[in-house]
Formats: C-alpha cells, structure tokens, sequence
C-alpha cells in the first residue's frame, strides 16, 4: 500500500518564452520516449507558453505526460488586458501552473503576497500550484538563503494548500540557466528547512508535499540532485526543451 504521506514525484518542464507550433514535435518525441520506455516513478508535465496549451494538452491526452501553465492571473476574470486566468488555463487542458517564478518576482515584481493570491486562484481553478521560492547570488553570499526561503515560503504559500493541489519548488535565482549547481548538502539542508515549515504549518500532511529542485538541471546531475533528502523532482528549464534531454533527466526515475 502506498504512504500517504510519501510526496509524489514530479518531473517538470518550464519552457519559458520558448516554443511556436512546430515545437509539438519534441512532445511527440517525449511522449514517444515515454510510451516506450519504462514507466518512471515520477509524473511528467511540460509548461509550454500559453500560446500551446491547447494543442498540446490535446496531443498529450491519453498519455501520461501532464501540461501546465506558467503564471496566470489572480483575478477570476474582468478587465485585465493581457491576462490570462487559471480557469482559463484549466479551461484548455492543464492541469498545473507554475506561480512565483523568480523571473515573475524580478521581471514584473510580484511579490509573495501576489504569488500567494495567484496559488489560490489556481487551487479554485481545481489546479496544481507549483509555488516557486529561491535566493539569489548576494543573499546566499551573505548567508541569508535559510531566511529569505523561510519568508517566501511562509508568504506565498496559502492557508488551504495541501499536498493534492500545491507543490514547492526550490531554485536558486543564481542557479537559473548558468550552468552552476548548489552542492547535493545545499539542497539537502534548504530542501529540509522547508519541509520543518511544512510540517510546522500543516502538520504531518507537510510530509506529502512534493519539493521540487530547479536550476540547470540536466541529464549529468538529475540523479544525483534526485537522490538528495527531500527532493522530489525536478523544475527543467533550458533542458526540458529537447526531449533527449528530458527524456534523460527522467531516467532518474526509471529504475
Ligand atoms: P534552467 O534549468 O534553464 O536552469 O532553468 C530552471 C528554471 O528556471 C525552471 O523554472
């Protein structure tokens, strides 16, 4: 019988501002891999740009492969030109969404509050928020990481959060696209500081949140990052683009 209170893993694809119509080809690709190769222990999901979600929710139905957003709205609906709500999202196929990405925080400011309204939008939507939380360069050189993860996750994270409907990933803003890694001891001791503010919130159903590594991740490191106490699962940028490489970070979960 499984554990309740053992977190599903996750293995997920933020394709950022990346993809036109002819990237449908790297799901079909994917979803190929994964047809064929052995189940991983893991979920799969892509966030492609909204401009995808419907046609590739629409090729991934039937497969295990999960889409999700990467930002929406925290509005129901109204006049917010260019925005995009999570019923809408949910509207067209997705089953997740990506809030509090740190490019979301630096890019257009959002703060924890924000990205706390954006979760609950998300959990009314009947999705999956994948709270995003991480430090950049000057707070870790300045031995703040503990703190400045501690204060998102205790503002971003709202009070109906449970396990089915919201996941936290880690990534260190200086990790992001560089190619740098924290050590497997880092994410380790960040990784169980969240969870310690899990449990201390939701008590022992804070053991069944699915945590989340992310930053340059990649086919070489998966396995190791995976294997690293509380991670479970990965947040993909630059590598989820190609399916290979995808595809290899899954082989973490394939045993
Ligand atoms: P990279 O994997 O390209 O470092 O990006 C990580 C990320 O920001 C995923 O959300």
């Amino acid at each position: 019988m499984t554990d309740p209170l053992q977190p599903t893993p996750l293995t997920a694809g933020n394709w950022k501002m990346n993809g036109l119509s002819a990237s449908t080809g790297e799901l079909a690709a994917l979803i190929h891999a994964v047809n064929t190769k052995t189940a991983p222990t893991c979920g799969i999901l892509i966030c492609p740009p909204y401009t995808l979600i419907a046609a590739m929710a629409a090729q991934a139905a039937g497969s295990t492969v999960m889409i999700g957003a990467q930002d929406c709205h925290a509005a129901y609906s109204g006049a917010h030109t260019g925005d995009i709500s999570a019923d809408m999202i949910a509207d067209a196929g997705a089953t997740h969404i990506i809030v509090g990405h740190s490019e979301r925080r630096a890019d257009h400011g959002e703060s924890s509050e924000l990205v706390k309204a954006k979760a609950v939008a998300t959990h009314q939507a009947g999705l999956i928020a994948i709270i995003c939380v991480g430090e950049t360069d000057a707070e870790r050189d300045a031995g703040k990481t503990l703190e400045v993860v501690g204060d998102q996750i205790a503002r971003s994270i709202p009070d109906g959060s449970a396990a089915e409907n919201t996941i936290i990933a880690y990534e260190p803003v200086w990790a992001i696209g560089t190619g740098r890694t924290p050590t497997v001891e880092d994410v380790a001791d960040v990784h169980s500081a969240i969870r310690s503010a899990l449990v201390a919130r939701f008590g022992a159903s804070g053991q069944a949140f699915a945590l989340l590594y992310g930053g340059s991740v990649k086919p070489s490191n998966a396995s190791e990052l995976m294997a690293a106490a509380n991670v479970n699962g990965a947040l993909v940028g630059g590598a989820s683009l190609k399916a290979t490489d995808f595809d290899g970070i899954i082989d973490a979960y394939r045993v």
